[in-house]
């Protein structure tokens, strides 16, 4: 597998140029092509996804559910198919299940080992091993699941042995994370009995819709500001086609540019409006800009539309800390629409932030400082002073961090800035968004 690990550092550049315009279509969204081939190793039968991202992370986690038994072919372009061995049949994996920068494949595939009577053992690049495991480890423990080695802080490489008969469990969870709903849940399919999780604030339901989905029962009900979702254990689930649609968190590097760079009309074809993930439509909307959904319609089961995204002159908003959840990916993209605004942004309730594939916060922080936005980090709070469509750009290379989302989100402001933009390094977007250079050349963008 060629990852994004190999050789040195890439710097990439974004430059000042043509209006953008045009059509395109960004990558399947990440959540659903992890859990796709989550659910087919799960299932019994032939499980067939169309729209797969191809990205490196989800390719990691294709080949932590071939090391579990499944048989997984690539069909065609973004068309999969999983033979699974359902729940309770899964091997002990050969070797290290190395999930490289993937938060995700790694914290729900420790879901599916932990409640599974198998040992494996966890790892990734560097920037995976700074990431705080506990969150997830600590209610596994509590269904019976023995942590036998871990690197310090509860961090990988993590040797995890999973529970043959994992108990059900009714969990609270700390922080609405989809993550660590989901890893429980997934350990709970093989729990004899009712496993439950309750979020004070709802977190993207893409697995409680996938369970339900493939023909297990999950019961989801408000609670407070939040959902309790309730899954009966030991269901036989049935193998069923997944369509993947685009990304919304793609999509808002695109979205985020057509707003930012003048005189730009872009339509981004059928991007996923589950509204636990449109929290960055809402407040570019909120802040003035010219976005239009066109042709809604359900794709995969899931809501999906055309999107026209149309230069705008921006104004600055208070973002409240309940839409962290909605749009917990696309704060640092919403940070440079923020830089071009008018008036002052306050993103609020931002600390998930610092436990991404980067401190999140402080990267964003530095690469504004690099191109002379001003801007403040005050508690879990960002502050961006809009430039009134002017930003200087031309600073030293932005640091990445190992963090394809930085990378993307410096790149989009370079494209708007009076100077370039560099950013130290653009490996890491084949995690995500595979074809981010060449789909926002053909929309017109100066990035190489
Ligand atoms: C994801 C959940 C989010 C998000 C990540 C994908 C998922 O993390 O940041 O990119 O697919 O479950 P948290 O749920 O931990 O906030």
């Amino acid at each position: 597998m060629s990852t994004p690990h190999d050789g040195p550092a890439e710097p990439l550049t974004a430059r000042r140029g043509s209006p953008l315009a045009g059509r395109a279509r960004v990558p399947g969204d990440k959540s659903i092509s992890h859990r796709s081939m989550i659910f087919g190793l799960l299932s019994v039968g032939e499980t067939r996804v169309i729209g797969l991202l191809e990205g490196d992370d989800v390719l990691r986690t294709a080949a932590a559910c071939r090391a579990l038994g499944a048989d997984i072919e690539r069909l065609g372009d973004g068309e999969w198919r999983v033979r699974g061995v359902g729940i309770g049949g899964l091997a002990a994996p050969a070797g290290v299940l190395d999930f490289g920068n993937a938060g995700t494949g790694s914290r729900l595939m420790m879901g599916v080992v932990g409640g599974h009577g198998i040992t494996a053992t966890f790892d990734g690049d560097a920037s995976l091993r700074k990431r705080p495991m506990r969150r997830i480890l600590d209610p596994l423990t509590e269904m019976g699941a023995e942590v036998v080695s871990e690197a310090p802080g509860g961090r990988c490489p993590i040797v995890l042995r999973g529970a043959q008969d994992p108990i059900p469990i009714t969990y609270r969870t700390p922080v609405a994370s989809a993550q660590i709903k989901s890893a429980i849940l997934l350990a709970g399919l093989n729990a004899p009995g009712v496993t439950t999780v309750i979020e004070s604030e709802a977190s993207r339901d893409h697995t409680e819709k996938m369970l339900a989905y493939f023909g297990a029962q999950v019961e989801v009900t408000p609670e407070g500001g939040g959902r309790r979702i309730a899954l009966t254990g030991r269901p036989e689930l049935r193998p069923a086609p997944v369509v993947v649609p685009a990304d919304p968190s793609s999509a808002a590097f695109p979205m985020v540019a057509a707003l930012i760079v003048p005189g730009s009309d872009v339509v981004l074809e059928g991007v996923m409006l589950n509204p636990l993930r449109t929290g960055l439509i809402t407040t570019l909307i909120e802040m003035g800009g010219s976005i239009e959904v066109l042709d809604r319609r359900i794709e995969g089961g899931e809501e999906v539309g055309d999107l026209r995204v149309r230069h705008s002159a921006l104004k600055g908003v208070d973002v409240p800390a309940g839409r962290a959840p909605s749009m917990i990916d696309e704060y640092p993209v919403l940070a440079v629409a923020a830089s071009f605004a008018t008036g002052e942004t306050r993103m609020n309730g931002l600390h998930e932030l610092r436990v991404k594939e980067s401190d999140r916060l402080q990267a964003v922080a530095d690469g504004l400082a690099a191109s002379g936005v001003e801007h403040a980090i005050l508690g879990d709070d960002l502050v961006v002073q809009g430039g009134k469509g002017r930003v200087a750009g031309g600073g030293p290379a932005v640091a990445t961090h190992l963090d394809h989302r930085i990378a993307m989100s410096f790149l989009v402001m370079g494209l708007a800035t009076e100077k370039p933009v560099t950013v130290d390094d653009g490996r890491m977007i084949l995690t995500s968004f595979p074809d981010f250079v060449p789909l926002m050349g053909r929309l017109g963008a100066s990035v190489g």
